[in-house]
């Protein structure tokens, strides 16, 4: 069977949570190995509200090294950063003219990144689902794995992909979405009902990629949790379940078996078990992001040679769409 040609991409914001492992980077390294991936840092879309400059360049390559550290094989995909490859801004330019203002207005997260940043509500900021179609379409994607918060934005490509065919005739394959399984989200650990966000401001909230044993214990101590003492899955039992589920993702085990483990168990016990199990997990995955981000040669080369397999595949449907929509292109 061919292999699809899978596309997704992730900002680089610092300061990633286990959430984000869990819902992304775990199953990016697991699609690597039956499909053909790209794998952008999508920095372009960054800018998009402020960034300081120095610590953009700095979360670019932290990124990068920690998706590898993670288990992202570079020589299995292309994992490259967005600006690198100037096709997205090219083509962004060309679907911009069959994109309605109208239609990036109503989109959910415009309107809400809006409200957010009231005081710098940009074109860039508007025109973001368009270059993030422009990023997918590049790649004649037949997968996008997403979260669920971008799912809009996938729909929104594929309008974009299928009204450039039938205006300028077959050019892009339509692209699916590729939801990732709701089963490892990983919810606040003050919160439970809430999903865990790098933007919390209560840092006990998240675990951080980047936190230490210590921290990483301290904080699970602190997880709400509930009165009564019984460690079981249940919807009333929203503390109890995400850490279950945290444990159970963390060490490879079921949540079930999690929950039978720790039956009969106290509280106290529990957390520090799971803090544990969070802290090993993530020791091996420091110590190899901070090898890689210290060897600038390894990393610089991984990451050109990711844009250069990602330009190869990107000029080539450019083309395509620069010849359908009449550009002059010399010869
Ligand atoms: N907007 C995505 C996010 O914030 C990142 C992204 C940019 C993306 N371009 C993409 C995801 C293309 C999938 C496909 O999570």
């Amino acid at each position: 069977m061919e292999k699809k040609i899978l596309y997704s991409a992730v900002q680089p914001s610092g300061n990633l949570t286990i959430g984000n492992y869990a819902g992304a980077i775990r199953n990016w390294v697991q699609l690597q190995n039956e499909n053909d991936c790209f794998y952008a840092i999508a920095n372009m879309h960054a800018i998009t509200v402020r960034q300081e400059p120095a610590e953009l360049r700095r979360h670019t390559l932290e990124l990068a090294a920690l998706y590898i550290a993670c288990g992202i094989d570079p020589e299995k995909c292309a994992l490259y950063v967005q600006s690198q490859v100037p096709q997205h801004a090219e083509l962004m330019w060309v679907l911009n003219t069959i994109t309605y203002v109208g239609e990036m207005n109503r989109m959910t997260q415009f309107k809400d990144k809006s409200q957010k940043h009231a005081d710098n509500i940009n074109m860039g900021l508007m025109d973001y689902p368009v270059l993030m179609a422009a990023d997918i379409l590049l790649y004649q994607a037949d997968l996008v794995p997403v979260g669920h918060d971008q799912k809009q934005h996938v729909e929104i490509a594929r309008d974009i992909a299928i009204r450039f065919n039938n205006r300028y005739g077959e050019t892009f394959r339509v692209p699916e979405p590729l939801i990732m399984k709701s089963g490892a989200k990983i919810a606040s650990l003050q919160e439970p009902t809430k999903k865990m966000s790098k933007s919390d401001e209560n840092i006990n909230a998240c675990i951080y990629m980047s936190d230490d044993k210590d921290t990483v214990i301290r904080k699970f101590k602190r997880a709400v949790t509930d009165s009564d003492n019984e460690i079981r899955i249940s919807d009333e039992k929203p503390g109890i379940t995400n850490l279950l589920t945290i444990y159970a993702t963390f060490t490879g085990k079921t949540v079930e078996e999690a929950e039978k483990e720790f039956a009969g168990k106290g509280y106290g016990d529990f957390k520090l078990a799971v803090g544990e199990a969070v802290a090993d997990a993530l020791a091996p995955i420091q110590a190899e992001q901070k090898k890689l981000l210290a060897d600038k040669t390894y990393l610089t080369g991984v990451l050109a040679s990711g844009a250069e397999r990602a330009y190869k595949a990107a000029r080539k449907t450019l083309s395509k769409v620069y010849r359908k929509v009449g550009f002059y292109q010399g010869e």
